[in-house]
């Protein structure tokens, strides 16, 4: 099942959002009726929140609300996304069910009074999840208001509790096979924690002292696949009674509780919610970065933006505007690079409860009003791009992203606390698109050959697999830059012997590195290039790669600091420190020259942002997006889908949906 299904359903791109009717009455749905009709709203997701009402005691349920707000929706042309609403559990199954209530590490249990309070291993709430999901398909399966079923709403909750010791226990005999396997794995021998039965393994729970990175790597990863098997379990019993794709909502990139490459194996079509926590153009730098990662943990299907906000949610401890034409300008940014449309949450502003400041399509103001008029101004651009869908984006640059990476570099008593995944991770990704390059995200298990550059920011943790499938990428003919500290422990989390990274990859970089450096707090380093770094350095010695710069100062000095080395058919880079913004630029502008990855559409100024759609039967569209507070004239002129008509130019801060001759 693929999202074209989806689009064809809508008969073009899908715009709409969260839709809470039973927050209102029926004045309000009749205004919802004729507001959504002048948005162009095509697809709204129901029953979200609504597990207290469907089920207003265990076992019994109502579904005459939805039902007339289903059949009303239909009535009105709007299709329905609807949810399963397991992220929130009423108060009576609090109090029927306490032990499926999450426990904090430190021991405390909580309570209802909030949403996303439950135990996704407590054999209670999976049972009643799988019920409710069930008896929604039972009733709805076939209703033909029905496009799209969302299961759950962003799996974010983690428990440490009695049910989830038992499960993390089940799951490390399958990983570890035996007791002496985990302790071996996980270099008890350190600190007397040697387990001498499985009863003794306990999630990671509040501690004294650091705790047990492997531990607590293994925790990250048995969490995951315990949550994807509640996915799986809601899907499949959506499935029994309903042919409409499922999915679940995805969570921003700023988390990482999950491994969202499995997830994007296991849904009809990834989805993601994404809500930028700073203005400008760093908000449209983080869209590309989240609308790039959605795209390609489904693999470079066609995915779905499930929500955004009219404003930003919390910048900095503050819900910022939206400048004019930004939600605009985000909508597009989404769909350039594959979404199949722009949701958002939500519909209406709730007049009341813990989101009435958040922002809606809607506003408390009424459809008089900024928001909404630029609400049915982007709706209006949306139905225009109809013909986009099931389109696809090409890149040939990617950055490397790996949840066990990501997890690595969250345990205590690493080197540095500066080392940050996230940051590191985005940090690559804005380089390339301030440098205007469409990027992938590749896992580093992957088959990389379609790819001409290759960054890998931020892997700490790298497999044996997966350092050998980087030395082949090179030796194929790819453009590798690796930076500093990867490679430094197995899928273990155990430290590579005899010189970082891992062998296969030292052997592809032609380098050694000896020891790891961190940088004092704000101490800036020169190299011999005339670049400036922080944070970190290595020393390290070339075998077989040529210095590119050197450190200039202290122990270091005329030590390489950047390094390159022409192995087999390609080159591998290697960057021991990290570079200021203008070096790190510097350096991917080489990497990007040198590697032949070209812009889609040369001739644009930085700050226009172009992707390039394209359809299966050679059909293409250039998304033209200005950050500029300028006019900026087009290579040639072309059939802007958003007007209708030729374009020649693009105003300040405006965007174009080109028709490719
Ligand atoms: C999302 C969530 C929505 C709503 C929104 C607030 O992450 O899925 O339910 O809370 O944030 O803007």
């Amino acid at each position: 099942m693929t999202t074209r299904r989806l689009t064809d359903r809508l008969g073009g791109l899908a715009f709409g959002g969260d839709y809470n009717p039973e927050q209102w009455g029926p004045e309000v749905w009749k205004e919802d009726d004729e507001l959504m009709g002048r948005a162009r709203v095509n697809l709204a997701t129901v029953g979200v929140f609504s597990w207290a009402l469907l089920e207003p005691e265990e076992g019994r349920y109502d579904f005459g609300w939805l039902d007339g707000h289903l059949d009303r929706l239909h009535a009105a042309g709007v299709a329905v996304d609807l949810a399963t609403p397991t992220a929130s559990p009423p108060p009576w199954f609090t109090l029927a069910h306490p032990d499926a209530m999450p426990v904090t590490p430190e021991g405390t249990r909580l309570t209802h009074g909030s949403r996303d309070t439950y135990c996704v291993a407590a054999p209670a709430y999976r049972l009643a999840a799988r019920r409710i999901a069930g008896a929604l398909a039972e009733r709805y399966g076939d209703h033909p208001a029905l496009a799209l079923w969302h299961v759950h709403n962003e799996y974010v909750t983690l428990c440490h509790c009695d049910h989830t010791a038992a499960a993390f226990r089940v799951w490390l005999r399958a990983r570890h096979g035996s007791l002496d396997a985990l302790n071996d794995s996980w270099g008890t021998a350190f600190w007397s924690q040697h387990y001498t039965s499985w009863e003794q393994v306990l999630p990671p729970r509040a501690t004294q002292w650091h705790q047990n990175p492997g531990l607590l790597v293994d925790f990250r990863r048995f969490w995951s696949d315990e949550t994807l098997a509640a996915y799986r379990e809601q899907r499949d019993a959506i499935r029994a009674h309903s042919d409409r794709p499922v999915t679940t909502n995805l969570m921003l990139p700023g988390y990482q509780n999950l491994d969202l490459w499995a997830f994007g194996r296991e849904v009809d079509l990834v989805t993601v919610d994404h809500y930028p926590t700073e203005p400008g153009v760093g908000a449209a730098a983080d869209t590309a970065f989240g609308a790039d990662r959605a795209r390609s943990f489904g693999g470079g299907a066609p995915w779905l933006l499930m929500e955004q906000g009219t404003n930003t949610v919390y910048a900095k401890g503050r819900v910022l505007a939206k400048e004019p034409g930004e939600i605009l300008r985000h909508t597009l940014g989404h769909i350039a690079r594959g979404s199949e449309g722009a949701l958002f949450f939500q519909w209406r502003q709730s007049r009341a409860g813990a989101e009435q400041w958040h922002s809606a399509m809607v506003p408390h103001a009424g459809p008089d009003s900024r928001i909404f008029r630029e609400v049915e101004a982007v709706g209006e651009a949306v139905a225009r791009l109809g013909e986009l869908a099931g389109s696809t984006v090409r890149a040939r640059a990617a950055v490397l992203h790996d949840s066990d990476a990501w997890w690595a570099m969250d345990v205590d008593g690493l080197p540095s606390t500066e080392l940050d995944y996230h940051a590191t991770l985005s940090r690559a990704h804005r380089v390339l698109w301030d440098a205007g390059v469409t990027v992938d995200f590749a896992h580093p298990e992957q088959d990389l050959s379609d790819y001409r550059l290759v960054l890998a920011p931020a892997l700490l943790l790298l497999s044996d697999a997966g350092a050998a499938n980087l030395r082949r990428y090179v030796e194929g003919g790819g453009t590798l830059l690796v930076q500093h500290t990867a490679g430094a422990v197995d899928e273990r989390m155990h430290a590579r012997l005899g010189g970082y990274p891992a062998a296969p990859l030292r052997e592809a970089l032609g380098v050694r590195v000896e020891e790891y450096r961190p940088l004092r707090e704000d101490e800036h380093i020169a190299l011999s290039d005339g670049s400036r770094a922080t944070a970190w350095s290595e020393s390290l010695r070339t075998e077989g790669a040529q210095t590119v710069a050197a450190y200039t100062h202290g122990m270091l000095a005329d030590g390489p600091a950047l390094t390159r080395h022409r192995f087999g058919a390609g080159q591998a880079w290697y960057l021991s420190t990290r570079l200021d913004d203008t070096g790190y630029a510097a350096l991917a502008a080489r990497l990007i020259a040198e590697s032949g990855v070209v812009p889609e559409l040369p001739g644009l100024p930085a700050g226009v942002e172009a992707v390039t759609r394209h359809a299966s039967d050679g059909r293409r569209w250039h998304v033209l997006i200005n950050h500029r507070a300028e006019a900026v004239p087009l290579p040639e002129s072309a059939h802007d889908l958003l007007t209708g008509a030729q374009a020649n130019e693009l105003a300040p801060g405006g965007c174009a949906v080109l028709r490719a001759h």
